[in-house]
């Protein structure tokens, strides 16, 4: 099974983050009302325990690796968007902040002990590369945490389809820099399913597979080990 991100080339995701990364804290406390701080926790929760070495990839302005540092990992953030990383270095200095391409990962094999994706895995134009290279460098037996926007199938799918795809553009219009949140709604519906993921996750080399999902199934935190 293929699944690839669309229509966009890695090089235009980065400029998009490049573009959105001074509204993107505000957007996505205002398009999850605040919710995201506890969908991060319980993602860190999952996988992260006390003194792991953890990787958070595509950490963007960084608030997932700072969960996972205050779960007590030593953690490393690696971004391909310099403005992303800008500002996720403005709000900690403890953690290793690396700009760095999830698809060609900068690190050794085994080199980990948890990893971590919020809302990122949806961006990368390999996704079966990219979840191979977490699995690469997660160490046997090492836990990775995936959360990331999915499509709800019940009562909550018309209203999902109006608030993604009409008024998060719409908010995207109002922010500067915002336009490029007409980009989201695409990316989203491009995404495989809840189940899709765990079976690309078994086949990139992770055992243990579950998932369970928040506010109604808008969002999934995929939980795998490393074989
Ligand atoms: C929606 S943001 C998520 C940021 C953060 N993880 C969070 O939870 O808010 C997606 C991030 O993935 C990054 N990204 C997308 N593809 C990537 C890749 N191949 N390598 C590294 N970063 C990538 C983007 O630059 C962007 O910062």
């Amino acid at each position: 099974m293929t699944y690839e991100s669309g229509s966009l080339a890695p090089s235009e995701v980065r400029r998009l983050f490049d573009r959105i990364a001074p509204v993107y804290d505000a957007m996505n406390r205002v398009m999850t009302v605040g919710l995201d701080r506890s969908w991060r926790r319980l993602a860190v929760e999952a996988v992260v325990q006390p003194g792991d070495r953890v990787l958070d990839a595509c950490c963007g302005t960084g608030d997932l690796a700072i969960a996972a540092e205050r779960e007590g990992g030593h953690v490393t953030g690696l971004d391909f968007s310099p403005a992303m990383l800008e500002r996720a270095r403005r709000k900690s200095t403890t953690i290793e902040w690396v700009e760095g391409d999830m698809l060609a990962l900068p690190f050794e094999d085994a080199s980990f002990d948890a990893a971590t994706v919020g809302f990122g895995v949806r961006n990368v134009v390999d996704l079966e590369h990219g979840l191979a290279e977490l699995a690469r460098i997660l160490v046997p037996g090492g836990r990775v945490g995936i959360l990331e926007i999915t499509t709800p199938t019940g009562l909550l799918a018309p209203f999902y389809r109006l608030w993604f795809d009409r008024i998060v553009p719409l908010l995207g219009k109002v922010l500067k820099g915002g336009e490029a949140y007409s980009y989201l709604p695409a990316s989203v519906r491009r995404f495989p399913g809840p189940d899709e993921l765990a079976g690309l996750m078994g086949s990139a080399g992770f055992a243990d597979i579950s998932y369970r999902t928040f506010a109604g199934g808008i969002v999934a935190l995929h939980v795998g080990t490393a074989v």
